[in-house]
Parts: C-alpha cells; sequence; structure tokens
C-alpha cells in the first residue's frame, strides 16, 4: 500500500504528486534536472557558454529552487503550467509565432516562475485544501499579493539582466499571470503578451486538476475534463480581451488540446515531465 509520510502528506500531496515525488525528489531540485526539463521543451542543447544558460542557473532556477524549498508542490505546479503552456506553442499560427520569436522561452520560463510571489503566502495556507470562507478571509492570505511580490523578488534577482525583452515578458507572466481576474488592480486598463495569455490559461487548467478538482465534486452527469473546458471558455473570454493576438488562434482546439493533454499527464503521474 503506498504510505504518504507525514511531512509530505501535511503539505497537501496527493497520490499522483507523491508517485512524482518519488521519481525526481533526488534530481528536480538539482540544476542539471532543471536545465534538461527546460532543454527538452525548448528543443535545444545549452552550453555554459551561452548566455541563456547562465540566465537559468543563475536566476531562473534559483527563484525556482527558492519556492521548492518553501512549498513543494506549487514549485511542481509553476513547472507543470510552463511545460503545459509550452506543449501549446503548435496551435499559434505561423505569422503570429513569427512576430514572438522569444513566445515558447517566455511561455516556458515564465510559466515556471509565475508563482514564486506565493512564498508572501502563509504554507499552511498553501497546505489548506480548504476553501476561504469569506472574500475578506482571501484577501488576508496574501494571495492577491503574490503577483506583486513575485515580480519583487523576480527584480531583486535580475537587476542587470532586467532590460532584455525575455526577461520583461517573464517578469510581465510573473505579475500579470491573474490580471484577467482583475488583479493586480492598477493594471487592469492594461494589455498582457500572449504567453502571459497561454500561462494564465495552462495555470487555470493545473488548478482545477489539482487542487480546485478534488475540492469540488463534479457536477452531475459532467467529467473533470468537461467542467474544465467549461470554465476555461469562461476564461478565455475575458484573457482576449486583455490580449487581442488571441484571437487568431482556434479556441476549441486549443482549449481542447490543452486539457487533455495536461490530464494525460496528470494520470501518469508527470512522469519525464
Ligand atoms: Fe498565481
Ligand atoms: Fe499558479
Amino acid at each position: 500500500m503506498l504510505v504518504i509520510p507525514s511531512a509530505l502528506r501535511s503539505q497537501g500531496l496527493n497520490k499522483n504528486e507523491f508517485l512524482f515525488y518519488c521519481s525526481a525528489k533526488k534530481s528536480l531540485d538539482s540544476f542539471n534536472h532543471f536545465k534538461s526539463i527546460v532543454e527538452k521543451h525548448l528543443g535545444i542543447t545549452l552550453s555554459p557558454q551561452q548566455p541563456l544558460y547562465f540566465y537559468l542557473q543563475n536566476i531562473v532556477h534559483p527563484l525556482w529552487h527558492d519556492m521548492y524549498q518553501y512549498h513543494t508542490p506549487t514549485a511542481w505546479h509553476m513547472v507543470r503550467v510552463g511545460v503545459s503552456a509550452a506543449q501549446c506553442i503548435q496551435f499559434i499560427p505561423q505569422e503570429l509565432a513569427a512576430k514572438n520569436p522569444l513566445l515558447l522561452r517566455a511561455i516556458l520560463l515564465g510559466g515556471i516562475l509565475h508563482d514564486i510571489g506565493k512564498q508572501k503566502v502563509k504554507q499552511r495556507l498553501l497546505d489548506s485544501k480548504r476553501q476561504f470562507r469569506t472574500f475578506e478571509e482571501f484577501k488576508q492570505s496574501g494571495f492577491l499579493e503574490h503577483p506583486e511580490y513575485g515580480q519583487e523578488l523576480y527584480r531583486q534577482k535580475c537587476n542587470d539582466s532586467r532590460s532584455n525583452t525575455l526577461s520583461k515578458l517573464i517578469e510581465e507572466a510573473i505579475l500579470k499571470h491573474h490580471l484577467h481576474n482583475g488583479y493586480p488592480q492598477q493594471f487592469k486598463d492594461t494589455k498582457i503578451s500572449l504567453s502571459t495569455a497561454l500561462v494564465s490559461l495552462a495555470d487555470i487548467v493545473d488548478a482545477m486538476s489539482n487542487r480546485k478538482a478534488s475540492r469540488h465534486e463534479p457536477v452531475e452527469g459532467q467529467t473533470i475534463k468537461e467542467k474544465i473546458i467549461k470554465v476555461l471558455n469562461i476564461e478565455w473570454d475575458k484573457i482576449v480581451t486583455i490580449c487581442p493576438e488571441m484571437q487568431s488562434l482556434c479556441k476549441d482546439k486549443f482549449i481542447n488540446f490543452l486539457v487533455e493533454n495536461h490530464l494525460n499527464r496528470v494520470n501518469l503521474a508527470y512522469a519525464g515531465l
């Protein structure tokens, strides 16, 4: 019988996450394994002479690793979001992809870092599978501030690297991946880039297929997949209003692939990511 150690159980680990933890715990926090995930999904081999290698080793991995130490399931969620969103790149029309040469990198790395600001949220609230009783309670939890806090952490780490375009796109994914939900409020009249839009969508799918899906019973006659697709259709419409580039994507095909691909990976306990 599968026994999840209490230290991990208290972090809210489910069976799939625990299986993944067993296969990855020795290597996922090492830079080499982290780099191999990035290489696999960017379709490149990185060498230490490349600026991207430096950036990954000195900025992206340390930031992600801080979350790995603070709350491991959230760090996995971030990797899954980056990977899931990156795998949707095939649905981006060619002309649009040509206009956004950094798209794949921005999606993958922006996704991997999008929730670093959750280090502001108390661990017990990240662990908890319960819902907040009131909006006031939710507001006080620090959840609403995690995009801005994430930006702050990112900026502290980046210093000089912040001015390059890729870095700006990653920062945007951290700061604005919940903008379609209305926060941070002071940016509500601004637009988001395509990479942030895709990270936002993958974020919804991963959150629903893990915590939210286990918290809410599926509506009668509706599978988890159908439920996620229904929610995603609503969120898509909100995201399109702040990211007009999304209009050139085929909504139904995109959503179907994103959800199916993600759920398949969940069923495989994220083997190999
Ligand atoms: Fe978030
Ligand atoms: Fe997230």
